[in-house]
């Protein structure tokens, strides 16, 4: 078993808000998160497989990068990521946007030899969030 990793980045915006909440309320849990502003994110896709016996890849990562910007980077780069359509009834909290980034690449990743690992989203250069499935 290996393990291969592509990183993208994309950048968007958002503000944290709880719409079944109060604006007071809204403002304790996320403090100046809840003005509108943005985030660099980089993205790190790794799959875990074994090569296939014809092409010696795991997955060519042309294809795998090409996944990554057909099923998360064109739906979310310079978007108010509140109004994206994935994130309908979600707070975009990175923790979050870790989850349904597994949900949506998942069935297009995973085949007999490769099958998605982790997804990794850095929101600063401090802070990251890794997601491993259920
Ligand atoms: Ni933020």
């Amino acid at each position: 078993m290996i393990l291969i990793t592509r990183k993208e980045h994309f950048s968007s915006s958002h503000s944290l808000e709880n719409i079944n909440l109060s604006k007071e309320r809204n403002l304790e849990i996320f403090g100046k998160c809840n003005n509108f502003h943005g985030h660099n994110y980089y993205i790190e896709v790794t799959l875990e497989g074994t090569p296939d016996p014809e092409s010696g890849y795991v997955m060519d990562l042309k294809l795998l990068k090409k996944i990554i910007r057909d099923e998360i980077l064109i739906h979310v780069d310079h978007k108010f990521l509140n109004e994206v359509d994935m994130f309908k009834n979600l707070i975009p909290t990175t923790e979050n946007m870790a989850m349904k980034f597994w949900e949506v690449l998942e069935p297009k990743i995973n085949r007999d030899n490769v099958r998605l690992y982790s997804i990794r989203l850095y929101e600063t250069e401090k802070n990251f969030f890794e997601y491993f499935g259920k």
